[in-house]
């Protein structure tokens, strides 16, 4: 459903991994962008309703995009920009102790 626009300065130059899977990323892309683009239905759950969540607002307000990067929870996907072998993890439930 989601792609790029044409933009031919930026190549994939990044690997980073979504449950698991490896894919490419641009330098900038946000985390959320590319969840989209990966074909990512939901980022987390809701705690209460159970119900999946996903991207809505893509400028830190909504808090709909949150996520575990390299293992640190309720990150919002938004705000940040992808790293070389940052790990990414859709939440499945109330952020875990220790997170
Ligand atoms: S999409 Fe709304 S806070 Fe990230």
């Amino acid at each position: 459903m989601f792609r790029r626009l044409p933009d031919g300065d930026r190549a994939v130059a990044l690997t980073v991994t979504i449950d698991g899977q490896r894919y490419g990323a641009r330098t900038g892309d946000t985390v959320a962008a590319l969840l989209l683009l990966s074909g990512a239905k939901a980022t987390r759950v809701s705690p209460v309703s159970g119900e999946p969540r996903a991207p809505y607002c893509m400028m830190g307000v909504c808090f709909e995009c949150l996520v575990t990067i390299d293992g640190v929870g309720n990150r919002q996907s938004c705000l940040i920009e992808v790293a070389d072998g940052m790990r990414i993890e859709t939440q499945k439930s109330r952020r875990e102790a220790g997170r």
